[in-house]
């Protein structure tokens, strides 16, 4: 078993310029943050929302972690990964009907010990309310309970310490945005001048407008404007892809030598060098791109044939 130290000593991942020649005439200087490459199973923004996490767990003598998420989650395979390696029982509540066999994200999370529970999708809808939480309760008894996505206080915490991590000058941090969470931290972590950009991956993510307010006000920051969400880059919505998104993630990948995934990555890269294009972010910027992680996603994705 592992020291849950352990992952606030991983080294700080490499900043990856990007160089072609349409960011050249745009004057933009692009930089990805590697952090997809900073664990291999607690990849990307996960880390960071479950370290804090991870950490109050064991100081609160849990020996369960429960977590919600959908059958293809990067969440849930972090946690099943997580449990696994610092010695937590894991329970899994996933969206929706058991689907056998299972795909490869729930293979993994069976493999690491996580207890896969399903739950029907109107009861899930409602799974922050008292009701469902204390029927879990009464089911589960004693558990650490880590919201959908990862997403809470702590998680701000841990995903803000990414801005204190980058080393260069910078003007805009950019991510893609689910649950609102990561972006959260990281604007709660900005300097004066600095602004962060979120690409939605769902659509009518309006709702993240309000949840990202929210959050900021648990570190009394909800007056903060350095921030604002891209609501059209959903591609149709969540996990929705077209040919052109593919067409442009099948581009970046072998232009800039980086892997990506449809769902979050790619939607946000696509953000990016649209708005460069339309002259949305100004001439002579320094952007830095979040890569959150998320490939563990591919494989399921290959598997119902949706990448080749
Ligand atoms: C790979 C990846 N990128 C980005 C996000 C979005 O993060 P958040 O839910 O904190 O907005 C997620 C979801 O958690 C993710 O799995």
């Amino acid at each position: 078993m592992q020291d849950i130290q352990s992952l606030f000593r991983i080294p700080s991942t490499p900043l990856q310029k990007i160089e072609d020649e349409f960011l050249f005439r745009h004057k933009i200087n692009l930089y990805v943050k590697r952090e997809d490459l900073n664990d291999p199973e607690l990849s990307g923004n996960k880390l960071h929302k479950l370290k804090y996490n991870l950490l109050k767990a064991r100081e609160d003598n849990h020996e369960t972690l429960l977590t919600f998420g959908g059958a293809y989650s990067n969440h849930i395979y972090a946690v099943a990964a997580a449990g696994k390696r610092f010695g937590f029982n894991t329970i899994g509540i996933i969206r929706g009907e058991e689907r056998l066999p299972l795909n490869p994200t729930l293979k993994f999370a069976k493999n690491c010990g996580m207890k896969i529970v399903y739950m029907n999708r109107s009861t899930y809808r409602n799974k922050t309310t008292d009701q469902v939480i204390t029927q879990l309760k009464e089911k589960f008894e004693r558990f650490y309970l880590i919201p959908e996505g990862g997403t809470n206080e702590l998680a701000l915490k841990g995903c803000a310490e990414i801005i204190n991590s980058l080393d260069i000058h910078f003007d805009t941090i950019c991510t893609a945005c689910g649950t609102g969470g990561t972006i959260a931290g990281l604007i709660s972590g900005l300097k004066k001048g600095q602004k962060a950009i979120g690409f939605a991956v769902l659509k009518g993510a309006e709702f993240l407008n309000k949840d990202i307010k929210k959050l900021l006000g648990l570190y009394n920051m909800n007056c903060l404007n350095n921030w604002e969400i891209k609501m059209d880059y959903h591609f149709g919505g969540y996990a929705k892809f077209t040919p052109e998104l593919i067409n442009f993630m099948n581009k970046f990948e072998s232009h800039a030598n980086i892997k990506v995934e449809p769902v979050y990555t790619t939607k946000m890269f696509f953000g990016i060098y649209d708005m460069i294009n339309n002259h949305h972010l100004p001439e002579g910027s320094t952007i830095i791109a979040l890569h959150t992680g998320g490939l563990q996603g591919l494989e399921g994705l290959k598997e119902r044939k949706v990448l080749p």
